[in-house]
């Protein structure tokens, strides 16, 4: 068979393709692998890490392009952002980013069980209305969901601006707020150094769900910290990790505003 008329390798026919779209979002269920393999080469080291909420790519793009062995994937479900994300990825020349448009909410159709070594979730939606708490993405079906892709001692990596979503996902792993909450909530003066809180975004104690047996069974608390960028232990923990160091479009705008950055790390069981 000559050249031109083998059968197309998959992988390689849609690599140029810029964000993929409805079906085609659940192509690559259980041969991301391979997929990555064939637009990467054999320098391609196996991990693959997923971004729930990649806006326009800059952040995904900034590390994928640092880190070229890896595979990223990236989903959001603005038509507009994901457009200019394609153009970055392009402009970039980067083999190893594949931007989706669709809803996080469909991980398991996206990737098959074990095949994922991080999900970030870098500033979910607030959703801090009452009536909204229920559509808050970090809760116990999207983690259910988390749990199945990740493999084996695979991580969640959760940040947000927001200390009402912090206290919510402290609730579900039965976690205390941080103590300076309180003092924020009753409008209190606190001692230099501690960090900015905005009481007006805080829960109040008595919304907070509480633990959550199933999360507790499917993930152990690899870290969480109430000032990411200004906590030694935490700075200490990432060292190493590809998003070390490096903000998101969002975190930046709060970091400007000296606004401390929340972060919580589940390591899948
Ligand atoms: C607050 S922005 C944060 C963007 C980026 N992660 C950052 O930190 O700069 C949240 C992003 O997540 C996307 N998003 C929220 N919920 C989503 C979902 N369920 N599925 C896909 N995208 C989602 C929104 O369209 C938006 O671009």
């Amino acid at each position: 068979m000559s050249e031109s008329s083998s059968p197309p390798n998959d992988a390689l026919a849609h690599a140029s393709e810029p964000v993929r779209v409805d079906s085609d979002l659940f192509r690559s269920r259980g041969s991301w692998r391979n997929e990555f393999e064939c637009r990467i080469g054999n320098s391609f080291d196996g991990r693959i890490t997923f971004e729930v909420g990649c806006f326009d790519a800059g952040f995904l793009c900034t590390i994928a392009a640092r880190h070229p062995t890896m595979g990223f994937v990236g989903i959001d479900w603005k038509v507009k952002s994901l457009n200019e994300g394609a153009s970055r990825v392009a402009a970039m020349g980067l083999k190893n980013v594949v931007l989706l448009r669709g809803r996080a909410q469909d991980l398991r159709q996206i990737f098959a069980d074990g095949e994922v070594d991080e999900v970030w979730v870098f500033h979910p939606e607030p959703c801090d209305e009452p009536n909204q708490l229920k559509n808050r993405l970090i809760a116990e079906p999207f983690l259910g969901d988390v749990h199945a892709v990740l493999r084996p001692g695979g991580a969640l990596v959760i940040k947000t601006d927001h200390p009402g979503y912090y206290q919510w996902v402290l609730g579900l792993l039965g976690l205390p707020e941080p103590a300076w909450f309180e003092a924020a909530r009753q409008k209190k003066s606190v001692e230099n150094g501690t960090p900015r809180v905005r009481a007006r975004d805080l829960m109040r104690p008595a919304d907070v769900p509480g633990p959550s047996s199933r999360i507790a069974s499917q993930f152990e608390i690899a870290m969480t910290s109430a000032d990411f960028w200004n906590d030694p232990a935490a700075m200490e923990h990432v060292q190493g990790r590809s998003f070390a160091g490096e903000k998101t479009l969002f975190e930046s705008k709060f970091v400007r505003k000296r606004l401390p950055i929340y972060y919580a790390e589940l390591r899948r069981r």
